[in-house]
């Protein structure tokens, strides 16, 4: 599924929610998929961790080639592996729309973007806490998509990292200085406790795990967090 189209100008527009799987129940996943069908939500946020970038294991292309099958939404695939280049045909043949690979994690990462292109997925970068986003200079015009980490990658229900804000700030001033339409996602403790700020700080794409999954009403919390800033936005 490639129906999504990326943002023209996502000044003044709404933003994309994605709900991290990882928070799902995994001996009930199609009633989670179902959920996410039924929601407001844009992508389905799709967590693969190799036990060596990151310290936990998570699952592999077979599993996302059945969530794939059970999705109506495109799968944002966030790989936590090292050497990703090994395993980005895989992905893209489990349907991938968003295939986005740590910057810690590529020697050579201009190579293995162009190869998430030319696959027909989007391509997109990841980085952690402790990168700069500056380091992105020379790579913005060849990203679909930047994913800012706000915790260590690895584990689901940590807590916000607040530096990320600056990062935001700094990223979406150059994508808007060079008027390009990369997605700027964030990733790790977004809630509807900080999602106004983060959006406020030039993110335009949540990933939600443990504040969707462990809320009473997941759709809800899906729409609360779609509908942030709408008010404003449409005004
Ligand atoms: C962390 C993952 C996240 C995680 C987010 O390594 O990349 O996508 O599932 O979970 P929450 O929203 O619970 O922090
Ligand atoms: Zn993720």
């Amino acid at each position: 599924m490639r129906s999504l189209p990326l943002r023209q100008n996502f000044k003044n527009m709404s933003h994309y929610i994605a709900p991290s799987i990882l928070a799902a129940d995994f001996t009930n996943l199609e009633q989670d998929i179902k959920m996410i069908n039924g929601s407001e939500a844009d992508y389905l946020h799709v967590d693969v961790m190799d036990g060596v970038f990151v310290p936990a294991i998570s699952f592999g292309q077979n599993i996302v080639k059945q969530m794939h099958a059970k999705s109506s939404k495109p799968l944002d695939v966030h790989l936590m592996i090292v050497d990703p280049d090994r395993y980005i045909k895989d992905f893209a043949d489990a349907g991938a729309e968003i295939i986005t690979v740590h910057y810690e994690a590529c020697n050579h990462l201009h190579r293995t973007l162009q190869l998430i292109k030319s696959l027909g997925c989007k391509a997109g970068v990841a980085i952690n806490p402790h990168t700069a986003p500056e380091l992105l200079e020379c790579i913005l015009e060849d990203l679909d998509l930047i994913c800012v980490m706000s915790v260590n990658p690895g584990f689901g229900g940590q807590k916000f990292i607040y530096n990320t804000i600056q990062k935001l700030q700094y990223l979406s001033s150059k994508i808007r200085d060079r008027n390009l339409k990369t997605l700027l996602e964030v990733d790790g403790g977004v809630g509807l406790q900080n999602a106004e700020k983060i959006l406020q700080a030039g993110a335009n794409m949540l990933v939600a795990g443990s504040a969707v999954f462990k809320s009473e009403s997941p759709q809800d919390t899906i729409s609360q967090l779609k509908g942030i800033g709408n008010h404003t936005l449409h005004a």
